[in-house]
C-alpha cells in the first residue's frame, strides 16, 4: 500500500459529524442578515496581491507575513484572500454596485492566512461577514452591533463581550500616532523587537501587543480618545447611546486597534474567554476612506466578519445537540434483476417525495445483512426487492421498529402513492 498524502498544515477538513453545527449556524446567521436587508455577494478566492496591499496595508502582519502569494503563469502576483472586505470594495467599484447607492452586502467563504496554526487559528478558515456602503454613521454602526447581538441570541451563545473603540481620522490620527511614537521612543530599551519595528511602521499596533513585559507601559500610554475631534467624539457617543438603549453591554477599550489599516472610526470585537488564546469571534469597524483609496467614489462604509470555526467551537461547548440526519427509507435489493429494476423504482419514489432522505444499500450483501443495515440506519421503512418480487412486479414495504405495523406487498404502480401516504404528510423535514 502506498503512503497516504497528508493534509496541509492548518487546513482542516470539516467532517460530516460537524456539519449539523455549521448548517445550523449558517442558516440562522443568513436568516438574520437577510432580514436586515443584506444580499449575498460571492467574490473569487484569488485576487491581485496589490488589492490587499493597498487596503489592509503593506505593513500589517496579514499582508507582510501571512499571505499565500504566488506568481501566475501570466506573471501577475496573485494572493489567496486573507479576508473579504477588500474584495467586496473591489467588486463594488468594478461592477458598479456602489455608485450612488446604499448597499448592504454579506459574504461567506474560506479565507487564507499563513499563521502559526493552533486551536481556533487556521491557515484556511471560514468567515461570514457583512458590509454596508453609502451609509454614514452612527445609525448603521449601531445597526451592525444590534444585528450581531441578535445573531448571538439566535445561536444561544452566551458570554460574548463587546469591546469597542473609536479610531480617529486624518489630523487627529496623525497627531496621535506621533504622540505614541514619541512616548514609546522614550522607553526604547523596554520594547521587544516587533514593537521597535512597529515604531516606524505603525505605532498604533504596539497597543495590542500581547508581550507581558509591555503591558504596564501600554496601560500608561496616552489614550486615543484625547485626540478625537468633537465630531468624532459625538459620533462615538451616539453609537454607545444606541447600545445603551438596546441594553447591549460593551467595554470601551482604548487599546483595541485591530490588525488592518483601513479603519477610520468605530472598531469593535466580540470576544470570549472560553476558547483560550483565540478570543476574538467577530471583528469589524468603519472604513470610510477605503472605497476612494481603491479607485471608487467617496463612499462611507462599515462592516465586520466572524470566524466560523471559533463560533462552531463555542456552539459545541453549549447544550446544543443536533441529531444526525437519518434516512427515512432504506432500499434493499437482492440479485441483478432486482438491482436493475430497483434503480428506476427508487427514482420514481424520489420523484414523488423529493425532499425525503432515501438511501439505497447499494452493491452486494445477503438479504439478512442488508436488513441489519436497514435496521441500524434508523430508517422508518425498508423497501425490499428480490427475484420473486420482480417477477410479480411488487415490492415489500417493511416498517422498521420505530414505525410499527405489518410488512405489505405493494404493486410497483401503486408504490409512489403508497409512500406518499406513509411519509408525505408527516415530518417532511
Ligand atoms: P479580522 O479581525 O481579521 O477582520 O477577522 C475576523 C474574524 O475572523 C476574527 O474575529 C476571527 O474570528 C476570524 N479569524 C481571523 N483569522 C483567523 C484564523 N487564522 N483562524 C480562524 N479564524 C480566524 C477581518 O477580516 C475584517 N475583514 C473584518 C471587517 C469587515 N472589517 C470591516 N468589514
Amino acid at each position: 500500500m502506498s503512503k497516504a498524502i497528508t493534509p496541509i498544515k492548518g487546513m482542516p477538513d470539516i467532517v460530516p459529524e460537524q456539519m449539523p453545527y455549521w448548517h445550523l449556524a449558517e442558516r440562522r446567521i443568513k436568516r438574520v442578515l437577510e432580514a436586515y436587508g443584506y444580499d449575498e455577494l460571492r467574490t473569487p478566492m484569488l485576487e491581485k496581491t496589490a488589492l490587499f496591499k493597498r487596503s489592509i496595508g503593506d505593513e500589517t502582519d496579514i499582508v507582510s507575513k501571512e499571505m499565500f502569494t504566488f506568481e501566475s503563469r501570466g506573471g501577475d502576483s496573485l494572493s489567496l484572500r486573507p479576508e473579504a472586505t477588500a474584495s467586496c470594495v473591489r467588486a463594488g467599484i468594478t461592477r458598479g454596485l456602489l455608485h450612488n447607492q446604499r448597499r448592504r452586502i454579506y459574504y461567506y467563504g474560506p479565507m487564507f492566512r499563513y499563521e502559526q496554526p493552533q486551536e481556533g487559528r487556521y491557515r484556511q478558515f471560514y468567515q461570514i461577514g457583512a458590509e454596508a456602503y453609502g451609509l454614514a454613521g452612527p445609525d448603521v454602526d449601531a445597526e451592525m452591533l444590534l444585528m450581531l447581538a441578535r445573531i448571538w441570541r439566535e445561536l444561544e451563545l452566551p458570554g460574548l463581550v463587546l469591546k469597542i473603540n473609536c479610531l480617529g481620522v486624518s489630523l487627529g490620527r496623525e497627531r496621535y500616532v506621533e504622540t505614541l511614537r514619541d512616548y514609546f521612543r522614550g522607553h526604547l530599551a523596554a520594547l521587544d523587537e516587533d514593537s521597535v519595528r512597529r515604531l516606524d511602521t505603525n505605532p498604533l499596533r504596539i497597543l495590542d501587543s500581547k508581550v507581558e513585559s509591555l503591558q504596564g507601559l501600554i496601560n500608561q500610554a496616552p489614550p486615543m480618545q484625547d485626540f478625537l475631534s468633537d465630531d468624532e467624539q459625538a459620533y462615538f457617543a451616539a453609537i454607545l447611546a444606541r447600545c445603551d438603549d438596546a441594553n447591549i453591554a460593551y467595554d470601551v477599550d482604548p487599546r483595541l486597534v485591530r490588525g488592518l489599516d483601513y479603519y477610520t472610526g468605530m472598531v469593535f470585537e466580540w470576544q470570549t474567554d472560553q476558547l483560550g488564546a483565540q478570543n476574538a469571534v467577530c471583528g469589524g469597524g468603519r472604513y470610510d476612506q477605503l472605497v476612494k483609496q481603491l479607485g471608487g467614489r467617496d463612499t462611507p462604509a462599515v462592516g465586520w466578519a466572524m470566524g466560523m470555526e471559533r463560533l462552531i467551537a463555542l456552539l459545541g461547548l453549549g447544550d446544543a445537540t443536533i441529531p444526525p440526519a437519518e434516512a427515512r427509507v432504506y432500499f434493499v435489493t437482492v440479485g441483478e434483476a432486482a438491482a436493475r429494476a430497483g434503480t428506476l423504482l427508487l427514482e420514481k419514489v424520489r420523484d414523488a417525495l423529493p425532499s425525503v432522505r432515501m438511501v439505497a444499500h447499494g452493491g452486494t450483501g445477503s438479504f439478512k445483512s442488508q436488513l441489519r443495515a436497514a435496521d441500524k440506519s434508523g430508517a422508518e421503512y425498508a423497501l425490499i426487492l428480490g427475484d420473486a418480487e420482480v417477477e410479480q412486479r411488487q415490492v415489500a414495504v417493511k416498517p422498521l421498529r420505530r414505525a410499527g405495523g405489518e410488512q405489505e406487498l405493494v404493486a410497483w404502480n401503486d408504490l409512489e402513492q403508497h409512500m406518499i401516504a406513509l411519509l408525505g404528510e408527516i415530518n417532511t423535514q
